[in-house]
């Protein structure tokens, strides 16, 4: 395996960042994934958007040209020979003695690229069974709709899911409310019909994936709502799924130990991603 590491492709075991880079030391980095589908980026201009974005909200400088950025990352995945994977981008603030404030403006970003491939059958096994889910108390900063990788919580959840038997988490603040899973977002089908997911100007991250599935959700003529809901709303719902690059459209079967409607993956999830691929780009 090869990875891009500060203007080098380098053999995956020896590709390092220096010990005193800022994303290690403060977390002071952003980042994106992107999935590779038949050997096509899926939404790469929204992620790179995206991450253009989470660079400006830190006052962080652009590693390179978007067209330089597009010709790295098609490299990374050309070198690794990824047809069906992902790929994953973080720019930091770069390497300068610890010290919390900014380092000197010409302190060069740091910049990695990695890429894998992943098995298929994996994603069509989370498909075809749904997943178990936990909710946990949302204990994040403000700023979870910049794309860090200060990830400790969302990583604590998920690991407290997997040590309750489940695979993910969902965030649910003091008043009851539905944020976001821990790497996705959430949607809920009600007992009418209606698509919902919460609004994702603040208190969440606006998932690429999310704002895809407006768009295959209107080419099905489903009606979309953004709109906050409870927990009780979420638990009576007829589904409910996650979205996210690494696995589109996700079936909940349970939470917190309770089944969602019948127990089973319901027929909107399943048509909304079977219609994604043909929408996104
Ligand atoms: N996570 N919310 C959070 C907290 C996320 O970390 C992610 C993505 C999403 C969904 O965003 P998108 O549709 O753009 O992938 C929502 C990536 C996949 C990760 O951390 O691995």
């Amino acid at each position: 395996r090869i990875a891009y590491v500060n203007g080098q492709y380098v053999r995956h075991p020896e590709a390092a960042v220096h010990v005193e880079d800022r994303g290690f030391q403060f977390a002071d980095g952003v980042y994106e994934v992107c999935e590779v589908r038949q050997g096509m980026i899926v939404d790469l201009t929204r992620h790179l958007n995206r991450l253009d974005r989470s660079l400006r909200e830190l006052k962080m400088a652009s590693p390179m040209s978007r067209a330089a950025l597009t010709f790295v990352i098609r490299e990374v995945l050309r070198r690794n020979r990824v047809r069906n994977g992902i790929f994953y981008l973080q720019v930091t603030r770069g390497a300068a003695r610890r010290d919390h404030y900014f380092p000197a403006p010409d302190t060069p970003p740091t910049i990695t690229i990695t890429a894998k491939s992943t098995d298929p059958s994996v994603a069509a096994k989370k498909y075809a069974n749904g997943i178990k889910v936990i909710t946990v108390p949302e204990n994040r900063w403000d700023r979870v709709d910049i794309k860090t990788v200060g990830l400790l919580p969302n990583v604590l959840a998920k690991q407290q899911a997997k040590e309750q038997g489940a695979q993910d988490a969902i965030f649910v603040d003091r008043n009851g409310i539905v944020m976001e899973g821990a790497s996705s977002n959430v949607w809920i089908v009600t007992p009418e019909g209606e698509l919902v997911t919460r609004p994702a100007e603040h208190g969440i991250l606006k998932g690429i994936t999310r704002t895809t599935l407006m768009d295959v959700a209107a080419t099905l003529d489903l009606k979309v709502a953004e709109r906050e809901f409870k927990i009780e709303e979420m638990m009576a719902a007829r589904e409910v799924f996650f979205t996210s690059a690494t696995g589109i459209c996700v079936p909940i079967v349970e939470i917190d130990g309770k089944p969602i409607a019948n127990g089973h993956p319901g027929t909107v999830s399943a048509s909304i991603r079977d219609a994604f691929f043909d929408i996104a780009e």
